[in-house]
Order: C-alpha cells, then structure tokens, then sequence
C-alpha cells in the first residue's frame, strides 16, 4: 500500500465534548494513559476556565496558556495515531468549539449518569448532526449514584436526537456497582476503584456463563441477562454504517476517574471510528488520498507574551503531504508561503515537524498573516467550506477612548476578529462599530488583549438585541423593501453582507412572516 494510505488509513481525529465537569478532561487524560502519552495520572490540567472564576481575567489567561498545549494531543496506540482535539469547556467559548468541530472525523460525547444530557451537549450535538459527524457516547461517574441506564438511553435518544445502541452494561450502579458487561466483546469487566491501573477482566463465554454468577453474584447475574435481552430486544444489532453516517451513536458505561471501561471505549473506537473524511471546498470535494497538499486554519491562537504579538495558527490537513519548508500557496492573499518551523503535538510536547499526514494538525507561528477558514494549498484555487459563524446574541457597540491610538484600535479589531473572537458589524443607520459575540467573556477578553497587545483603549456602551441575522433575497425589490423598512436595524458584516439586528424575538418573528421573501440565516453560511 502507499505510503500516503497507509499513514491516512491509521489515522484518528477526533474531539471529546461534554457539559462541564461530566468528565471530558479525566477521559481524555486516561486515553493518554493508554497511549503511554503520559505515564502519571493528573498530568493533564483541566484547561476549563471553573465556572466560579467567569469574572477573573487572569484565571482565565492562566487556563488560555495551559489550554495552547493542550489544543492537539498525538499519541500512538496499537498501530494507530489519534489526535485529540481540545474545546474550550466554558460556553461563552462555544465558537472555538464550533470551529474545532469543522477538523475532527468524530465525536466522543462524555455524559454525566446522574445528570443526563445538559444544555451545552444539546447545543454541541445539533453541530454535529449538521456535519453528520459520527458520534459513540460513554456515560461516565458509574461509581456515583445516578439515574437508570434504559432511562439514559431514552433521553440520550430524544434529547440528542440521534439512534442509540448500548455496546456495554453496568452492572448496577453508586456503591453497588459492580461492573460493565461489554456487548461489543462479549466479556466481563470487574469494577475496582483504582486511579492508576486497568480494572480485572472475567473471560466469559456467553451472557449464560456461570462465571457471570460466581463474580457478582446470582441476583446481579440474573438482572444482566434479563437488561441484555431487554436490550436485544430493543435495540436494532450495531450497524457501523449507520454510525459512520452519523445516525446511530454506540453507547459505553464507565468511569472515567477509575479508569473503567475506558479500554473499552478506545478499543472499539479504534476499530469503527473513520479515518480522516473528504472535506468540501467550494469549487470540488477533496480526497484526503490525492497527491497534492491541501488544508485549511481552523483555529488562531494568540501568544500569551504581549511583547510578542505573534500566534499559532492551526492548521488541518485535509490532503496530501505537508512538508516543512515546501511552497504553499496562502489562496486568500495568493502569496507563496513558505513554513520553516511547523510544529505538531506528539505526547504532550510540542516539536518541529517534517511533515504530516491528513487528519494531523499543524501549528504554524503567524504573525498575522492568517485568518480563520484560510486555505493553503500545494497551488490550487480551494476555499474550504464548513466553519460558519453563528448569530451572535450579545451585543455592544464599541468606542474607542483614546483618540491618538484610533490606528492601533483599528488593527486590533480587525485582528481579533480574523482570530474568530467575536463578529464586528457596522450599523448602517448610525455608521457605528458593533461587536457580536456568543457570550459576557469575550468583551473582557477583546478590552484586554486591545490594551495589552495593541495598545488600544476602548469602551462598550451596552446595546440591547435579541439576535443578528444574515438576509438574502432572490428578489431585489423585496429586499430593498425590508431594507428600506428596517433601515434603523441594518448592519453589515466584514464582507458587506447584510445583517438584520432584531430586537426582541417577537420582532424576529413578526420580520419572518411579514416579509415571506426574505430568506434569514442564523450562521453565516449559507
Ligand atoms: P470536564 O473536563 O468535563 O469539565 O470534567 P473533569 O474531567 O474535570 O471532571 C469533573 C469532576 O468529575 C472532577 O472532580 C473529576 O475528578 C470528577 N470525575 C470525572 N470522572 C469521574 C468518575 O468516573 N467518577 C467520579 N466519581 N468522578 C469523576 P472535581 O472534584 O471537580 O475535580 P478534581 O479536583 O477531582 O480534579
């Protein structure tokens, strides 16, 4: 097999996306076990900003500065090389996750057995439904009280909208929790609370091994064989195909803390989950196996140091080989670039590469040059498609307070948003500066990088809307009606296009359906 294949064909890229505190950081820290990334447990800070700290800025600084070595985690296991994508966990970061989502070929979900399916994997899941990303599931905290597993099961299936299949069973749960049964496998795993090393495993033949009685017992015994065929019942047999098209989402039960039935989920993963997908440009779909380089910036991140105004950016390879110091065209600027220091995020360091294969990340230092969606290619005309940006809901208009530095205020906007920040909209009615953003943090992230990075000073005057939305129309007289109609609320975005502001839902509405032949958007692609 070629080289290119084969190397495509081991590879693994995916993100872990939960609610914060089901357990995202300890799962992703026991899969690096696995891989010998790292050799201790409570290696990997947790790069969550603690809900208690929303309002304290240089926590948050803290978290960004763990969170840039933690962004892309490399490791080998078995013949396989995965990457672990990180998200932020605070939701007011949500667009960084969104755009994370565009680079990985799959999705672990982590849920919390006692708290079931909480809003921020909702909302994380309808992009995932929208990419038809494939999904597998594992319902952490076994060893906690929590809720029924079938119960689980069902709100998974209505609340996440997407088929579920159980490919483990707990053996009860809280103090009693004795253990998974591993449908996928067809074994026994034992639970014992431990941090650092594998729970036992009972080889067992079948479902009607006595063995199964011997290690917990008759009555848990019976219970099992009563849930499985329940389950069989129920449940349709896996269909892999079904879940690499994103409709049915395998199921695991385990703790992650205890390092329970993680194996589990990582053995299978490894075998069902896809190697790196064809990615859509806007002139043609891409296949990871052609020969020629393509890949696109998903993610910018700025450098801590404010004397060094330089960040990384990343990039994911869509296809081909990546080499460093090979020419590549920057399509945006239709500039050759050439990268001498590229690096990739094997085992929690951060090293010089020469070269990667599609479904690695890229870091490239930038100074500046790169925006978010930027395409390099070996030399062809692509635009990736696919990293949207959704209606902000949060709205400030932005003054600047110190009129000699207006030039340093302007850069830093303008950069700040080429880093996905937050949107920048002009007013059409008043001709004013208006920041969007998804949530409270990122005005205090923008005022503070604008004053320590660019030293510019700026201040917000609050400004109440309900939503931006993009509008087109395939009828110009419509359009220039509604424009003329809502001319206090139109705003247009960095590339002119028009932005309706609503102010309140009902007036979002009431635009709906007085006005039939506009079309609105909530993200910006469309
Ligand atoms: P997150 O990244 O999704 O936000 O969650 P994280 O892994 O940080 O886990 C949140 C809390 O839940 C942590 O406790 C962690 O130890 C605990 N946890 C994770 N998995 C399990 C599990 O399987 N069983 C039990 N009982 N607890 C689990 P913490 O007290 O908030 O933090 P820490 O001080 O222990 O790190």
């Amino acid at each position: 097999m070629a080289v290119l294949t084969e190397e495509i064909n081991r590879r693994r890229t995916f993100a872990i996306i939960s609610h914060p505190d089901a357990g995202k950081t300890t799962l992703t820290e026991k899969l690096l076990l696995f891989g010998g990334a790292i050799h201790i447990a409570g290696a990997v800070k947790s790069n969550k900003i603690k809900k208690t700290a929303t309002s304290d800025w240089m926590e948050i600084e803290k978290q960004r500065g763990i969170s840039v070595a933690t962004s892309v985690m490399g490791f080998n296991y078995k013949d396989y090389k995965i990457n672990i994508l990180d998200t932020p966990g605070h939701q007011d970061f949500a667009e960084d996750t969104y755009r994370t989502l565009t680079a990985v070929d799959s999705v672990i979900i982590v849920v919390d057995v006692a708290k079931g399916v909480e809003m921020q994997t909702r909302k994380l899941m309808e992009v995932c439904r929208m990419r038809n990303t494939p999904v597998i599931i594992f319902v952490n905290k076994l060893d906690r009280e929590g809720r029924d597993p079938f119960e689980i099961l069902d709100e998974l299936e209505s609340e996440l909208k997407i088929a579920v299949r159980p490919l483990s069973w707990p053996i009860n749960i809280g103090a009693k929790f004795k253990g998974v049964y591993n449908i996928y496998e067809h074994s026994l795993d034992l639970f014992t609370p431990s941090k650092q090393t594998i729970s036992s495993r009972v080889e067992i033949d079948d479902v009607n091994d006595p063995r199964i009685d011997e290690n917990v017992g008759e009555t848990d015994a019976a219970k099992l064989r009563e849930d499985l065929e329940l389950i069989e019942g129920v449940y349709p047999e896996f269909d892999v195909q079904e879940y690499l098209a994103g409709k049915l989402a395998p199921v695991f039960f385990g703790s992650a803390l205890n390092m329970f039935g993680v194996k589990e989920l990582l053995d299978c993963f490894v075998e069902i989950a896809p190697t790196p997908r064809p990615v859509n440009a806007q002139e043609r779909e891409i296949n990871p196996e052609e020969e020629n380089f393509s890949g696109f910036v998903f993610k910018i991140h700025a450098n801590m140091d404010p004397n060094h105004r330089s960040c990384i950016a990343f990039v994911k390879v869509c296809s081909g080989k990546f080499e460093r110091n090979a020419n590549y065209k920057h399509v945006r600027s239709g500039k050759m670039m050439r990268f001498a220091a590229p690096t990739a995020f094997m085992a929690q360091k951060k090293n010089i590469v020469d070269e990667a294969y599609p479904g690695d990340i890229v870091g490239i230092p930038d100074t500046g040059n790169f925006k978010i969606g930027d395409t390099l290619t070996s030399g062809e005309e692509l635009h990736f498609k696919g990293l949207p940006s959704f209606s902000p809901e949060m709205f400030k208009y932005i003054e600047n307070t110190d009129p000699m530095k207006s030039k340093q205020l302007d850069k830093g906007i303008q950069q700040l948003m080429d880093e996905g920040v937050a949107q920048l909209f002009i007013n059409q009615f008043n001709g004013r500066k208006l920041i969007g953003t998804v949530g409270q943090l990122q005005f205090e992230v923008i005022q503070y990088r604008l004053l320590h990075e660019y030293g510019a000073q700026c201040r917000w005057e609050p400004l109440s809307l309900y939503k931006a939305c993009w509008i087109e129309s395939d009828d110009a007289e419509a359009l220039a009606a509604f424009k003329k109609r809502k001319h206090q609320f139109m705003a247009v975005d960095r590339d002119g296009r028009d932005v309706f502001l609503a102010d309140s839902n009902y007036v979002l509405q009431m635009a709906q359906s007085d006005f039939p032949k506009i079309k609105f958007h909530f993200s910006s692609e469309f």
